[in-house]
């Protein structure tokens, strides 16, 4: 099919118009998202809607009409509550989708077979005239693929849609950029099932009590249904990974420079104040104090991550959940699967260093100076008996319980540690529970300053949670005879232990601070001492 590209003259929305009448799909500008249009009351034209979109058709579809009385004229709805007047008058036309009870009229494809229809009144002046011009009640989606960001411009709407619709109606970038307030009034107490730039707080204004779906700002269980069809699909992802990152925004651009340090293919989706000190490519929404500026940037934003090449995950930054935080929050933790990371509240020091250098003799005097430690191999052997983390390693290396159910730990590290792959697989598995044990541990623990003692903080990531990370190394030489001593090992089985782990190079050209550990117990001290005045004391 070839998509006409239309403008918003009066001769266009004449066509548009007309290609509504036969049955077509025209996407139209609104002021929240562009819509992919069709005569609501004609069910074969709303199938095509689901075809073009790849829409699962269990997914109801919002009516758009011009004007209120529109609604009663055209039987839409069975009732009309009170405080959809209200509503109406406050917030119509705008960016405010009501549900209602339906009016026989509305076809199965558009209510999804639900005994309810959603009503919009959109107040972009395109849409209107579209509407009035068709005659029309016109059902209409945001005018994505199913599962992408909504297209905030006819150009996301062109890369979804060529070729599969009648026609794009450019009428520039929508000014809102997320999509309707959904609210259900078929309810005891009004509930809003979708977040928008009307918030929960303007609309309790003027019909007192609203509550919030569950599904907006939680994932669902399986077992739980939906009151809109909508929230329980992953939806406005790019191609690339999305995780939200919750905390303040110095512990957000240290997380994400650390991460980029180490791996090249990671972005930040961020406020435009974090941006001058990321070093990862970086998209901005917004400045931080202007959700409404966010809002209108969000799924453009979200677009742009898989412009940029060779990006396969972006951090971006969690937003609040009052206000209009609220509908951005909603989008984002969907574009992330809802994965969330956490990040401290507290000052980590992260301690690390080659094996033999007397890491463990750092943490000591660290903690002998009254810092609390947090160690990641307690953390390991936490992890491992944790169900989710045994039933992969079951997945990963076959039956590796013993007869009680807890893990068979000499088994496992024979098969982990028989080739690299394996032992990657094992990391993989353990490495992000590790982390989030020594973090919660972390918020649990008295004081603001914690640290996490180590071995592995590169290679778990844990290093991400770090404001500062020390290193601990010393001279090869020394380092054999402390652990072919310490560890009754031969000289060859300790040599093979500090080839694998990474170089000395690595360690300074990471940490913030190295500690060299060549000389006598008494020049350890002093150096700690030093370390831990400059660090703490400040
Ligand atoms: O701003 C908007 O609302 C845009 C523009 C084009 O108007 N439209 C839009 O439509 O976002 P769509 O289909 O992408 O999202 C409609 C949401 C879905 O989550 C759907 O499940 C829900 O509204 N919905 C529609 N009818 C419903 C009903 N009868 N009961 C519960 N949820 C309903
Ligand atoms: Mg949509």
């Amino acid at each position: 099919m070839n998509t006409l590209h239309l403008t918003n003259t009066t001769e266009d929305i004449n066509s548009a118009a007309a290609i509504l009448r036969d049955g077509g799909l025209v996407a139209m500008p609104t002021e929240t998202v562009y819509g992919l249009a069709a005569d609501a009351l004609n069910g074969e034209a709303v199938r095509r809607i689901f075809e073009a979109k790849g829409r699962p058709m269990d997914n109801p579809l919002i009516v758009h009409v011009a004007d209120f009385s529109d609604i009663e004229r055209l039987h839409l709805v069975a009732e009309i509550p009170d405080k959809a007047v209200k509503l109406a008058k406050a917030f119509w036309p705008g960016p405010l989708t009501v549900i209602m009870k339906k009016g026989g009229v509305i076809p199965d494809e558009v209510s999804a077979g639900l005994d309810t229809v959603a009503i919009r009144i959109p107040s972009h002046p395109t849409a209107q005239a579209l509407i009035k011009t068709s005659a029309l009640a016109l059902a209409a989606p945001s005018a994505n693929t199913s599962g992408k960001p909504s297209p905030t411009t006819a150009q996301h709407v062109i890369d979804d849609m060529d070729g599969r619709i009648e026609a794009v109606l450019d009428g520039g970038a929508c000014s809102v950029g997320v999509e309707s307030t959904v609210i259900t009034l078929v309810a005891d107490t009004p509930r809003i099932l979708r977040p928008g730039i009307i918030t929960r707080e303007e609309i309790e204004a003027v019909i007192g009590a609203v509550e919030v779906d569950k599904a907006v700002l939680h994932q669902l269980e399986s077992n739980e249904k939906a009151s809109s069809p909508g929230m329980k699909y992953k939806h406005y992802a790019p191609r690339a990974r999305v995780i939200l990152l919750r905390g303040e925004d110095e512990k957000y651009i240290r997380f994400v420079n650390r991460k980029y340090a180490r791996d090249k293919s990671v972005a930040a989706m961020c406020y435009d104040e974090d941006k001058p000190q990321i070093n990862a490519p970086c998209i901005t929404i917004g400045s931080a104090d202007n959700e409404k500026a966010q809002a209108q940037a969000l799924f453009d934003a979200l677009r742009a991550v898989d412009e940029i090449g060779g990006v396969t995950t972006v951090y971006a930054h969690c937003p609040s959940v009052t206000g209009v935080g609220m509908a951005l929050y909603n989008r984002l933790i969907r574009a992330a699967a809802f994965e969330v990371i956490d990040l401290p509240t507290k000052r980590i020091i992260g301690l690390t260093g080659q094996t033999g250098a007397g890491k463990s003799e750092v943490a000591k005097l660290l903690k002998d100076r009254g810092l609390p430690i947090v160690s990641a191999d307690a953390a390991a052997r936490q992890a491992v008996e944790d169900s989710e983390v045994k039933a992969m390693l079951c997945a990963a290396f076959g039956d590796v319980l013993k007869a009680d159910g807890s893990l068979d730990r000499r088994r496992v590290a024979e098969i982990a540690f028989s080739a690299p792959g394996r032992t990657a697989v094992l990391n993989a598995i353990t490495h992000p529970r590790i982390a989030r044990i020594m973090f919660e541990e972390a918020e649990r623990l008295d004081g603001d300053t914690v640290v996490f003692d180590a071995s592995q903080l590169y290679e778990s990531g844990e290093d991400a949670y770090c404001d500062r990370v020390i290193g601990v190394l010393a001279d090869p030489g020394l380092r054999l005879a402390r652990i072919t001593e310490r560890d009754g090992i031969t000289r060859e089985e300790a040599m093979r232990r500090m080839s694998a782990q990474f170089s000395e190079e690595f360690f300074i050209a990471n940490c913030d601070d190295i500690l060299y550990n060549n000389g006598s117990a008494e020049e350890l001290q002093t150096s700690v001492k030093e370390l831990y005045e400059r660090l703490v004391r400040g």
